[in-house]
């Protein structure tokens, strides 16, 4: 015992043993949303009342506590649960205030080479009909 002991406590182990500590918080990484790249196929799985995201703008939303909010239904939402909702946002003629509210709910944006509207050449906004 004597022997497993000093063995520990010399060099690496010793150096290892004390640097773990099993009481600090796990820190996982931290990516700001606007950073977060996902692809149109990761945004189809989230397509159900207990997960829905949805895009607008090229901007990948997580709106699942939000269905019950939303002052035009969550019914209407849910059409667009894994998918693209742009044209829809655009032209049920949704005040500045709403455009904003989307905020909270940002995890991410698509790829360059999945987006319509945030890539050179892409489509204006008023390209859509109101
Ligand atoms: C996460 C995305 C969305 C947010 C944050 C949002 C937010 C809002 C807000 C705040 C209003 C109140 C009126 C206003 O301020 O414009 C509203 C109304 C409405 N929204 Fe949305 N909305 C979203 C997505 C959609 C989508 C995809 C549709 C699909 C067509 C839709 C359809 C409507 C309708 C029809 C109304 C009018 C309800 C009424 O006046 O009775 N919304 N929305």
């Amino acid at each position: 015992m004597a022997k497993i002991s000093s063995v520990l406590n010399t060099g690496f182990f010793s150096s290892a043993l004390t640097s773990v500590s099993y009481n600090s918080p796990v820190k996982l990484p931290q990516t700001d949303p606007e950073e977060r790249v996902i692809n149109l196929d990761e945004v189809s799985w989230h397509d159900n009342p207990n997960d829905c995201w949805i895009i607008i703008y090229d901007r990948v939303y997580n709106i699942t506590d939000f269905l019950d909010e939303h002052p035009g239904g969550g019914d209407i939402l849910l059409e667009y649960a894994g998918r693209d909702a742009s044209v829809a946002f655009r032209g049920s003629g949704h005040s500045q205030q709403a455009l904003r509210a989307l905020d909270r709910f940002l995890v991410g944006e698509l790829p360059m080479h999945e987006r319509i509207f945030r890539k050179p050449g892409g489509y204006h906004l008023s390209d859509i009909p109101e």
